[in-house]
């Protein structure tokens, strides 16, 4: 079938989101349904009150996505949902409702891993060249991911400790930063000075992993001894220079990995794709090189279903179905 338009939906974390996609390259509708609000005063996403959040919110956001969309249930093709990984609590909300709907209006189900799908939102921006190299770094996962073709992904390196966008989260919980943090660095980082040596993770010379957590024990170790010695910090250069670490690591070994694997075309996903800093970095980078960098407009870098649906279409197109029996997976892997 020439034209196929997917359903998403996506609660593996704090958004609550349904989207429906045309031919897995054409958003038609994406409802994201944040909670932050009331994660915020927690400090970080309390898992009960997200699956609670999720159970209020789906019915209203699928009805809200159709209405958006002007589609009817017998335009729509499959139902693509994220089955992992992510809260397990969270997930299952959606995972069920998406049973629910499969069986109801007879139509096929396809699970998507969570990282396919924000893999798969820089589709919706630009077909992709192969092989391609794809950058993940969020609140969950710091990841690099070759993929030779549609649909299959070799994972080249990944976080030994915390996710980059975790040590953004804690860094600005120490700052006495709101939730989520990483936006609220970033800020500060524009207009602070790198007038501190953060250590760089680089790991043994070959690997593409990284660790963040020895970087956040640094800035502890920071704040607390200036703290004994009565000197001042300012805020915005402690975040000039943790994020000048952050930044440089995640720029150079991508940009090693695409030249050691040849790749196409690089792509970068998940919500540090946001970042002011590392997009500058890496548009740096990668201007002088031959190969094309790709990263997604805002929207599309944070969870939403968009990007399930898209990963969805290609799963789909390859004839990958889930039973009713589909279960929610919190460390699923790609
Ligand atoms: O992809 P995402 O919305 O959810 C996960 O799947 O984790 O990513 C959320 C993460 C949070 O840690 C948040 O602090 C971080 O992305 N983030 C940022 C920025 N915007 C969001 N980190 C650094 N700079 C930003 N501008
Ligand atoms: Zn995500």
């Amino acid at each position: 079938k020439t034209n196929r338009l997917i359903l998403g939906i996506e609660t593996s974390c704090d958004e609550t989101a349904v989207a429906i996609v045309k031919n897995g390259t054409e958003i038609i509708t994406n409802v994201v349904a944040s909670q932050i609000e009331s994660h915020k005063r927690f400090g970080g996403v309390v898992p009960e009150i997200a699956s609670r959040h999720h159970v209020e919110q789906i019915t209203l956001i699928l009805e809200e996505a159709f209405q958006d969309a002007q589609v009817t249930w017998d335009e729509i093709d499959a139902i693509a949902v994220t089955e992992g990984p992510g809260l397990v609590g969270a997930l299952l909300v959606g995972v069920n409702a998406a049973k629910a709907l499969a069986f109801a209006k007879q139509k096929p189900l396809v699970g998507v891993h969570h990282i396919a799908g924000h893999i798969y939102a820089n589709r919706l921006e630009k077909e992709f060249q192969f092989p391609l190299l794809a950058l993940i770094v969020s609140g969950g996962h710091t990841e690099l991911v070759l993929m030779k073709e549609h649909g299959s992904y070799e994972l080249i390196g990944e976080t030994r400790d915390d996710a980059a966008g975790e040590a953004y989260d804690k860094v600005a919980r120490m700052l006495h930063l709101p939730y989520p943090g990483g936006p609220h660095i970033d800020r500060l980082a524009a207009i602070g000075k790198e007038t501190i040596e953060f250590p760089r993770a680089w790991l043994e010379n070959d690997s593409y992993d990284f660790s963040f957590s020895g970087l956040k024990s640094a800035v502890i170790n920071k704040i607390h001894n200036a703290k004994q010695r009565g000197e001042t910090l300012k805020n915005e250069d402690i975040a000039a220079s943790f994020q000048a670490s952050v930044v440089e690591v995640l720029t150079a070994k991508t940009v090693k990995a695409a030249k050691e694997y040849n790749v196409k075309q690089v792509i970068v996903a998940g919500g540090v794709a946001a970042n002011k800093g590392l997009r500058k970095e890496l548009n740096f980078a990668f201007s002088k090189t031959e190969i094309p960098l790709l990263i997604p407009d805002f929207k599309l870098c944070t969870d939403n279903a968009a990007m399930i649906a898209a990963a969805g279409t290609i799963a789909y197109d390859q004839g990958r179905r889930s039973g009713l029996d589909l279960n929610a997976n919190a460390s699923l892997l790609l």
